[in-house]
């Protein structure tokens, strides 16, 4: 695998309101996705960026509704989705707020060649606004009698006509057709190109259709700016060459972070050479920017476009999106104050296939909770500690693993471990190159029911009452232990990237040395890795939870 820069971002969230398990969500998927990337091309091959997107009407409206300042607001309400994502062990290489001046520079340069390019022109808009959305909807057709809707987000639209500047989208359009059907045929050799085979511009297939399918009518040129006189809160357009007296639409600003967080308009610096980035990770609502304006912009500007966009489903409750407007979202901290950090990465990750939509349950929780990690993951860790402090006190027997005179049923177990472990460590990708998370848990959890099934089967207890008498029942013994605590630091490995904590308190328990941030991803199956290893047990990783709040 390649040893240049990973460079994945999430959107840059809103701060009107604070964050919710949706933007929980992006972020979580994200941050396994790096430290997957971490484990597999080493710590200072990934660049993940985060942020929040400040400007806008709706920070306005918002800011004004608690009587401060946009920029006051802003500045509030950022510690808020900081300190979530520290809890969450997000770990973001850098946080992007489209109020720095990092950004506005950038955003300036960029408007400014595009309007000196030509793709950027004066022109009159009249039609309907949403302005939760900060969308146009020009072609809307309304009943004389009923009250506009926006077709998004079904909230009321208002109708307005104005001067404005446009972004020339339909001159693009054939491009980015063209560009979605083979990026190499668009672009030239730019990319290396495998990624193309194995993922294309948009991901799921099923998104990639709905942007095409979006594609066969003209493109209504894009309008990128708003009067000062009407939207103050936003970056001003440059001026000259710009009139003066307008500010940047807020989606045209924010798309820009991808390029303005390393460093653009200053290609020439190291940190460009993280562009194209590899991956936007996005929610379905927020396609048509990424996959049709921001191409556009970047083509516009000369520069590739990024290569891969992934698109995941909304988490619904009560049937609808979750969302501060529908008044249904679910706080995070809630959830991770009673079942744990841990506990919430995974179900967010294991509970929908990545595209679909889920919806969240306190009852769909705790299921996850009680069966997968409490029942298989928790006890298989508990138990195999037990018994080797039990049987061995506490120090990890050396097997010596033999396939002339091993156990059939240790053999076998090896035997699936080698596969699982040693196929995805040996080939190249893994299911979270496919960004399919919820596999990639699921073969993980066969593995935890193997080691379960391994104890139940062959009763180590049993075993442990004849090895005195038995030479045969203590190599047994041995053999079991033994392959089960290699089996355990195996999961760990390859559970970092989902449950960082867990996995790291396993590793300990293991009596490894170091932490997981340093070991490879192909490094997880060494038959006798833990041999000799001194065992630190501690309660069990996932206690059953008390309903009144407390674990
Ligand atoms: N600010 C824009 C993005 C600009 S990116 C240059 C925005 N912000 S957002 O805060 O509304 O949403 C950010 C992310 O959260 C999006 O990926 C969105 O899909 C995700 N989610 C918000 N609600 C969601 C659910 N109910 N379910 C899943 N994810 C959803 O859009």
């Amino acid at each position: 695998m390649s040893q240049e820069t990973y460079y994945l971002t999430t959107p840059l969230y809103y701060v009107n309101a604070p964050p919710h398990l949706g933007h929980a969500y992006t972020t979580v998927l994200a941050d396994c996705l790096a430290r997957y990337q971490r484990m597999r091309r080493g710590r200072g091959h990934v660049f993940f960026l985060t942020g929040t997107d400040e400007h806008g009407q709706k920070i306005r409206q918002a800011a004004t509704e608690a009587g401060k300042s946009p920029q006051q607001f802003a500045d509030d309400a950022v510690p808020g989705f900081q300190a979530l994502w520290n809890t969450l062990n997000v770990s973001y290489d850098d946080f992007i707020r489209t109020t720095e001046p990092r950004h506005t520079r950038g955003v300036q340069a960029a408007l400014s060649q595009l309007l000196n390019a030509g793709d950027v022109y004066k022109g009159a808009y009249e039609g309907w606004y949403c302005t939760p959305c900060e969308t146009f909807w020009p072609n809307l057709t309304v009943a004389s009698d009923t009250k506009p809707s926006c077709p998004d987000c079904r909230r009321p639209v208002e109708h307005l006509r104005e001067e404005n500047y446009f972004f020339r989208l339909e001159k693009y359009r054939a491009w980015l057709i063209d560009y979605i059907h083979d990026p190499r045929k668009a672009i030239g050799p730019v990319y290396p190109g495998e990624w193309i085979d194995q993922l294309g511009f948009i991901r799921p297939t099923t998104r990639r259709n709905e942007v095409l399918e979006f594609l066969k009518q003209p493109l209504q040129d894009l309008c990128i700016s708003r009067p000062a006189a009407r939207l103050s809160w936003g970056i001003p357009m440059p001026s000259p060459p710009f009139e003066p007296g307008y500010v940047t639409y807020v989606w045209f600003d924010a798309l820009l972070n991808y390029i303005t967080a390393i460093g653009y308009p200053d290609t020439g610096h190291e940190r460009w050479a993280r562009w194209p980035a590899d991956v936007h990770l996005i929610g379905k609502d927020i396609l048509r920017p990424h996959a049709v304006y921001w191409p556009i912009m970047l083509h516009a500007l000369g520069l590739p476009p990024p290569r891969t966009i992934a698109v995941h489903g909304w988490w619904l409750a009560g049937g609808e999106k979750m969302s501060k407007s529908r008044g249904n979202v679910v706080d995070p901290n809630a959830v991770i104050a009673e079942y744990g950090v841990d506990a919430y990465r995974y179900f967010l990750m294991r509970e929908v296939p990545f595209g679909q939509d889920g919806t969240f349950s306190e009852a769909a929780m705790d299921k996850r909770y009680t069966s997968d990690l409490a029942n298989d993951l928790g006890n298989l860790v508990y138990r195999t500690l037990t018994m080797l402090e039990k049987y061995f006190q506490g120090v990890i027997p050396d097997y010596r693993y033999d396939p002339a005179t091993a156990p059939a049923h240790v053999k076998q177990f090896i035997g699936r471990l080698e596969g699982y472990f040693g196929r995805e460590g040996s080939q190249r990708e893994s299911a979270l190159d496919t960004y399919d998370f919820h596999t990639t848990l699921s073969g993980l959890w066969h593995i935890v029911t193997l080691g379960n099934q391994l104890i139940d089967a062959y009763q180590p207890w049993v075993l442990a009452k004849r090895r005195q008498q038995d030479v045969a029942a203590e190599a047994e013994l041995q053999a079991i232990l033994g392959v089960l605590a290699d089996a355990l630091r195996a999961l760990a490995v390859r559970l970092w990237p989902f449950l960082p904590t867990t996995s790291e308190q396993m590793w300990t328990q293991l009596g490894c040395p170091g932490t997981l941030s340093e070991v490879g991803w192909d490094q997880a199956w060494q038959p006798g890795a833990t041999s000799g290893h001194r065992i630190r047990k501690d309660p069990p990783l996932f206690p059953r939870v008390n309903k009144n709040n407390t674990r």
